[in-house]
């Protein structure tokens, strides 16, 4: 049997439970997916250009390993002026392939084996297994709803072990669409000065929020030093094929995540380089067009999911509404498999995104007005007979 060529905590990993989900829909027709965890848009013109630009002037050879000087010069004077968090281009920044490589590298580099990570769940579905990859353990910490979903700061502290090492956020949150306040993360800063952890704070979907600002952790007073933050291109930018993000924090720590991006990876994507060099210098009106959007079709969905029965807490970030199925009497992973088979909706079972997810279904809705028009008008149907 070929399974026992591999390793004990590869053979334990669990498979993501979106992708056992989403093969099943790939073989029906005419379902109406609230499941995509990507922009429906496409790369805009500007940033397109830059990539292919980049091609045709031969640039098809490896970069720095940190990633073209230029773009990294851009990131930090971008993160200073949105943030005021200061980062030196030349020893702070890798360029990586997405935010998945930077949890990567983060885990990879800090973890020794056995040492915990905090995670507040539910949370995007690699936030875990990057945990084992890496030999550490997974510890998840559920986050309520009557909390907004924010982190349950009482299960977090008294979650802190001699063994703990480090705690992963991220805000704004896939699958809840939650952000976390500046009181929120300043009591997680506390605990982590406290028992002196490493903060791994993914802000991949910094730039979409809605009528709040984004708090950078870094940039929290006394927080700098202890924090690695995670940002990319894939959602604000949609640009989630270039595959391309970044992770910056203090020299020291980077300079070992530098080797581990070396010997793995050699150097980003180079035309994606390129077009993230533009998307940072044109790309604001682009990220605002889209972020207009969203709102419109997250009011849409929101209000729409609330009247139909499904209790919606109001998302501020990112693009997904993340409703309490519960009065449908069944979990989430039935209610998602029957709403799929009988109305052809996809939705995700929340409990795919880790404890405290299970009685919620994400739905996305980074697919068009119509289509969630659609959608709500299917759930109806469905809700009249479970609801
Ligand atoms: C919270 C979060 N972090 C990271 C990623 C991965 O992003 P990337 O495309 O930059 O690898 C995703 C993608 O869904 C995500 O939702």
């Amino acid at each position: 049997m070929s399974q026992s060529f591999l390793a004990h905590r590869i053979v334990t990993l669990k498979p993501s439970g979106i992708r056992k989900f989403f093969d099943i829909v790939a073989t029906m027709k005419d379902v109406i997916s609230l499941g995509i965890g990507e922009p429906d848009f496409d790369t805009p013109d500007p940033i397109l250009q830059a990539g292919i630009r980049s091609l045709q002037r031969g640039e098809t050879h490896y970069t720095s390993n940190s990633g073209i000087l230029e773009l990294r010069v851009e990131l930090a004077r971008h993160l200073e002026d949105l943030y005021q968090v200061t980062y030196d281009p030349v020893s702070e920044i890798i360029i990586t392939v997405g935010v998945s490589e930077a949890l990567y590298l983060a885990m990879t580099a800090i973890l020794n084996p056995g040492e915990e990570v905090l995670i507040p769940t539910p949370c995007f579905v690699a936030y875990q297994a990057e945990v084992t990859l890496a030999g550490g353990v997974p510890v998840e910490i559920p986050s309520r709803v009557q909390d907004n979903f924010q982190p349950n700061l009482e299960a977090l502290e008294s979650a802190i072990t001699l063994r703990t090492r480090a705690i992963l956020i991220g805000y704004p949150n896939n699958p809840t669409g939650a952000i976390a306040t500046r009181e929120t993360l300043m009591e997680v800063l506390r605990m982590a000065q406290e028992h002196d952890l490493v903060v791994i704070s993914d802000e991949i979907y910094d730039r979409l929020v809605y009528g709040v600002p984004h708090v950078c952790f870094a940039s929290l007073p006394g927080a700098w030093e202890r924090t690695l933050t995670l940002g990319g291109f894939s959602k604000d930018y949609a640009m989630t094929g270039w595959r391309i993000g970044y992770i910056a924090g203090p020299a020291e720590t980077m300079s070992g995540l530098l080797r581990i991006h070396q010997y793995t990876i050699m150097s980003a994507p180079t035309p994606a380089q390129a077009a993230g060099l533009e998307a940072l210098r044109t790309g604001e009106p682009y990220v605002r067009g889209m972020l207009a959007e969203y709102d419109r079709r997250r009011q849409r969905i929101v209000g729409g999911l609330n009247h139909l029965g499904l209790p919606t807490f109001e998302p501020h970030g990112a693009f997904y509404a993340f409703p309490d199925i519960r009065a449908t009497g069944m979990d989430d992973e039935l209610f998602a498999q029957k709403l799929l088979e009988e109305e052809r909706v996809a939705v995700v079972p929340g409990s795919a995104f880790g404890a405290g997810g299970g009685g919620f279904v994400r739905c996305s809705y980074a697919t068009t007005y119509e289509q969630i028009e659609e959608a709500l008008q299917r759930i109806e149907n469905f809700m009249r007979r479970y609801g």
